[in-house]
């Protein structure tokens, strides 16, 4: 919160502030979207929403709110969940530490809070996964509190305003967006006016603004200088970065070899055929095997090529190089390694935490990253009942003198 004594600037914003909350609170009352957690604003529900709306469209947003609400009612009933079911329900939204983080932070407020959300905002912001801008979401749209939120909606609607003429994430703009943020809250409305910013700047002060059907338009700065386009400044952008990787879908007593990634990258704890990037100089061929054998101790060979799945990830355009895969005869046998099945020896893992040979009708269970789910539906879902005996089936032995 601000505190007085204000300097001159600070005092004129604060005086003209209701000049701007009033006319968007009353836009808000009329625009507003019935998102489902509007209904109730239990913390629960605005806590996963939050969580959810980071890197994600509301439409998508909305569908995965509703679905995750129907498996997972309670904060006691998401800490009650296993892992797997966890990432199930997150699987498509990416950024996948949000889920496992959701995990932990519903197990702590079971054991910290005695199952209720806390609202203290300092003890929000202690909950995994749950920074500065979640916390003031919840505390303000949950509980009420006098805190101002600041998304990118919401430094671009601000930035508009005032004519802020450099990078918004940087200083000084940072620190002016803070302040003004905090001048332009009117007090008790928190819940209200952060929502209102964050949807004016989702539905009208959008990257293309729609000055003509703005509640702020007469009062907007950058408007009436004809530059509304040109703000928020930003940062250049992240050159496209081309990657070409491999994986291999290995086959054994009808079971298929999947790996738990490592919980440190974007898509811990998701279950994936064993793979990486192709280094130069090699073939795809040769990088499957040689990441077989790195990642999993298996020695293998390319059956055959079943597909190139591509793939965009923030500024990665993936070509993943997809293959069927054998055991080389070099793989000791050994019976029993896993309950039910006669495959080789344990692996040797070194990128993931856990292994299992697995029924493919049953991968739908696990959370995968979107282009192993793509390939893991094209071989075994209900279009690829037709790839499996393929798989399996015995490799013909390359004609002589080729
Ligand atoms: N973006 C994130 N949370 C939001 C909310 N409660 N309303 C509108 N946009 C949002």
């Amino acid at each position: 919160m601000k505190h007085f004594p204000l300097s001159s600037a600070d005092q004129l914003t604060a005086a003209l502030a209701p000049c701007i909350s009033r006319p968007l609170l009353l836009w808000f009352e009329q625009h507003k979207r019935p998102l489902p957690w509007r209904q109730g604003y239990s913390p629960y529900h605005v806590w996963i929403s939050e969580i959810m709306l980071q890197q994600t469209q509301m439409e998508r947003g909305v569908q995965y709110f509703l679905r995750w609400m129907k498996a997972l009612p309670s904060i006691a009933a998401v800490a009650a969940a296993d892992e797997e079911r966890i990432l199930c329900l997150w699987e498509g939204l990416g950024y996948y530490s949000r889920a496992r983080n959701l995990h932990k932070a519903a197990k702590q407020i079971m054991a910290e809070h005695g199952g209720v959300f806390p609202s203290d905002v300092k003890a929000i912001r202690a909950l995994p996964g749950i920074g500065e801008y979640t916390a003031a979401a919840i505390a303000s749209i949950a509980f009420e509190q006098d805190i101002p939120c600041i998304d990118a909606n919401v430094e671009r609607v601000l930035a508009r305003l005032f004519d802020i003429d450099s990078i918004v994430k940087q200083e000084p703009a940072a620190s002016s967006i803070r302040s003004l943020s905090q001048l332009l809250l009117p007090r008790g409305k928190a819940r209200a006016y952060n929502q209102a910013m964050m949807e004016l700047g989702a539905l009208i002060c959008t990257k293309k603004p729609r000055c003509t059907l703005c509640p702020l338009a007469t009062l907007c700065q950058s408007k009436h200088l004809g530059i509304a386009d040109q703000r928020p400044v930003l940062p250049q952008k992240t050159p496209v970065r081309l990657v070409d990787a491999v994986t291999g879908v290995l086959l054994c007593d009808k079971r298929v070899f999947i790996q738990k990634r490592l919980e440190n990258d974007v898509w811990g704890g998701l279950w994936e055929f064993p793979g990486g990037k192709i280094e130069q100089g090699e073939s795809p061929e040769q990088a499957i095997a040689r990441e077989f054998m790195e990642e999993t101790g298996f020695a293998v060979r390319v059956k055959q090529k079943i597909t190139v799945i591509r793939h965009n990830y923030t500024s990665y355009r993936i070509t993943l190089h997809c293959f069927a895969l054998e055991l080389l005869p070099a793989n000791p046998k050994a019976q029993g390694v896993q309950a039910g099945t006669a495959c080789p020896k344990p692996p040797v893992l070194t990128a993931a935490s856990a292994w299992l040979w697995e029924l493919p009708h049953k991968l739908p269970h696990y959370g995968q990253p979107a282009a192993h789910r793509k390939l893991a539906d094209m071989l075994f879902g209900q279009q690829g009942q037709a790839a499996l005996p393929l798989l399996s089936a015995p490799q013909p032995e390359p004609a002589q003198g080729q």
